[in-house]
């Protein structure tokens, strides 16, 4: 392909990626699936590999992350990022009421209210257009500039469409993880047998904060705006600017309302109380802003924080109750989780009984003791929490809880690592919440999708010694079925016809569903396609798994141990023998050429014009292999910035070409 066809194409796709991404982050519609539009990305994403020169400053790819930052720059705000005074009561609302009225001498004024986002702020700088930094608060007036992650947010605009916006602003709002991301990430936590995270905003936070933006990506942050500031906006009013933005094409939680008075402010807060935890973020009150401009001005700021503005916080719904003991569930992969189970008190709509403790560090950290009164606290979340401990009522003969030492269900020794907040019970093979938990994994829709089996009907099974590890479910008969309570003969035979189809599940969903700890579904894919079967998984040392894409030190040693269990060797034997898929059908996309056919490169430093796993990506598609250490059949050692003297005098060592990015690209022509 000459560069004049590559730009064509180049623009085609991301007007076409664009149209997509404004249909549904605009509009909430689709007109393509999931899968075609991450088609059109990839398409673009080589395009540009190929021709560095044409990839635009706002292209579409950058959402996809692909950049490794090792330290965020700290950036000084051009304006301060203050906070906002709190209150809790709507008499202090009137109190700010009766200030404002003083300041503004006896002016009229409107207000405008909005909820206040339970995330992490942010503020965007735009230079002609183009999204240049993403500073988080910092101390307020210094920030870290997280833009590579903050490109990965697909409803901010890279690039503002509107003719007529001004050569520079900025734009400050909330960046979070909605309920539904939060769900989703902490599944996948639970998939690869990994610690869940307590809440959204401190995940949102964390992530903001990660050096690969690959990663970042993956997780689907997501952002609300509420406030432009910049020396040439033209508005008179707080509405103006919000509406202005949304021209622009940022996104507005529409959830905003204008009020007369501090009376239509407080009915505000009053109707959103309740309905706030329909929306698809937390929030945790309404902020109240003066809605003039030049009114704003008058009012000005304290040292910490706006004249001109108050969040009003809802009081988290929190009530005492006793303490009736600490049960412990064990995990799939036998980790222990600590529940409190509590005299039951009716709290925000609904019956609490339970509530979470995480593990024994909070435990510890509430000083805890059997019998006490506890706050118990509902936030956006289901599940209840335990936020404190009455200390008022406490009865000082109490002695504080006992984490348990050993496993409630099999009564093995529970150990804790080093650095994970976590007891484990380490007897995996016969502790039976563990056993069921497997069984569980394996059939769920992601895995085998078995959907006429469930973790009652597994449970059963297990008790009546049927079932102890997922090859016996294939060999379950019949009668062993209909031994079951309530199994009939339909309800049986869809649970053999169930069990049957399992068989032809794609080997990515298989590898997924045996539960290797750390392959989750994606790195279950990339896994199944690059080693292709279960015999070179299997015989992969460490070495070679961490050839493969999205696969860490972490990831590789837990493969590697995995398949050395003569166990884990005996069950995959039967699992084969069963008929399950133990085989990629994935076809590798075409190749963009041969050029390097045969050849195999390590790449070491930071490059100018790619990313790391850019250059690994391109050397792929022209049929070249990458390894991950030098060795003497190693062709070329890619040579970047700061590369480890280490690997260069290896190379050297060993006679293997040395060559530069400028030559690399050189060899693709
Ligand atoms: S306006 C001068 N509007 O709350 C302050 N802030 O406690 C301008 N927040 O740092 C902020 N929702 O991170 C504003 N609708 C909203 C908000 C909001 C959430 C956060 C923001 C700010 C903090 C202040």
């Amino acid at each position: 392909m000459t560069s004049p066809e590559a730009k064509k194409q180049i623009h085609e796709l991301i007007d076409k990626i664009n149209y997509h991404s404004d249909l549904y982050y605009q509009k909430n519609k689709t007109e393509i699936s999931d899968f075609e539009f991450d088609q059109l990305l990839e398409k673009l994403s080589q395009l540009e590999k190929e021709f560095p020169e044409l990839k635009l400053p706002d292209s579409p790819t950058q959402r996809v992350g692909g950049t490794i930052t090792k330290d965020f720059p700290s950036v000084v705000h051009q304006y301060p990022m203050l906070s906002l005074a709190n209150t809790y009561s709507p008499e202090e609302l009137k109190d700010f009421d009766t200030r404002v009225a003083k300041g503004l001498d006896g002016e009229p004024y409107e207000y405008f209210c909005e909820l206040k986002f339970d995330g992490v702020s942010i503020s965007l700088k735009y230079e002609n257009g183009i999204l240049i930094k993403g500073i988080t608060r910092g101390d307020g007036v210094r920030g870290d500039d997280v833009i590579a992650n903050v490109k990965t947010i697909r409803s901010l605009p890279l690039k503002i469409k509107s003719k007529n916006v001004p050569a520079q602003f900025e734009v400050r709002g909330e960046v979070f993880l909605s309920k539904e991301a939060f769900k989703k990430l902490n599944k996948e936590q639970e998939d690869i047998g990994e610690e869940t995270y307590a809440n959204a905003r401190n995940t949102a936070s964390g992530t903001l904060k990660m050096q690969d933006s690959t990663e970042v990506a993956k997780r689907k942050l997501d952002c609300y705006l509420y406030y432009l500031l910049g020396e040439e906006n033209n508005t008179q009013t707080h509405e103006e600017s919000i509406k202005k933005i949304e021209l622009w094409g940022f996104q507005v939680s529409q959830t905003y309302k204008k009020c007369k008075n501090i009376d239509e402010v407080l009915k505000y807060i009053d109707s959103w109380e309740k309905k706030r935890n329909e929306l698809p973020l937390e929030t945790d009150g309404v902020v109240v802003k003066i809605n003039n401009l030049r009114q704003q001005e008058q009012l000005g700021f304290t040292a910490k924080s706006p004249r001109w503005a108050i969040a009003y916080k809802y009081k988290a719904e929190s009530i005492s109750t006793r303490l009736n003991g600490i049960t412990y569930q064990v995990g799939r992969t036998g980790a222990v989780t600590p529940v409190a189970e509590l005299e039951p008190v009716f709290l925000a709509g609904t019956t609490v009984k339970r509530a979470s403790l995480h593990n024994a560090n909070e435990i510890a950290r509430l000083d805890l003791r059997i019998g006490d009164f506890v706050f118990v606290e509902k936030g956006g979340e289901i599940i209840p929490k335990v936020t404190s401990v009455d200390l008022s009522r406490r009865d000082e003969k109490l002695k504080p809880a006992q984490y348990i030492t050993h496993c409630p269900e099999c009564g093995t020794k529970l150990i804790r690592h080093e650095e994970e907040a976590n007891h484990y019970c380490p007897n995996e093979k016969g502790c039976r919440p563990q056993i069921i938990g497997r069984i569980v994994h394996f059939i769920q829709r992601k895995a085998m999708d078995i959907d006429s089996l469930g973790e009652r009907t597994i449970a059963q099974l297990y008790d009546l010694g049927l079932v102890k590890t997922p090859a016996d479910l294939y060999d379950l008969k019949k009668e062993d079925i209909m031994r079951l309570e309530g199994f009939k003969e339909l309800s049986t035979k869809n649970l053999l016809q169930g069990i049957e189809a399992s068989k032809s599940v794609p080997f990515e969903a298989v590898l997924f569903a045996i539960g290797i700890r750390f392959v989750g579904k994606t790195v279950a894919e990339k896994l199944a396609r690059y080693f292709k079967s279960i015999e070179n998984l299997s015989a992969a040392h460490a070495e070679q798994l961490l050839e493969a894409p999205e696969v860490g030190e972490k990831i590789a040693q837990s493969v590697f141990v995995f398949f050395q269990d003569k166990g884990n060797q005996r069950e995959m034997a039967r699992l084969k023998k069963a008929g399950l898929q133990f085989e990629s059908s994935f076809k590798e996309p075409e190749k963009l050429s041969h050029v390097l056919q045969g050849k195999s490169f390590v790449i070491s430093g930071t490059f100018q014009n790619y990313e790391r796993d850019q250059l690994k990506d391109i050397i792929v598609a022209h049929g070249g292999k990458v390894l991950s250490s030098v060795s003497g059949k190693l062709d070329y050692l890619v040579a970047g910035d700061n590369m480890g003297p280490a690997k260069r005098e290896k190379a050297e060592k060993l006679n293997v070409k040395i060559i530069s990015e400028q030559a690399f690209e050189a060899l693709l022509k």
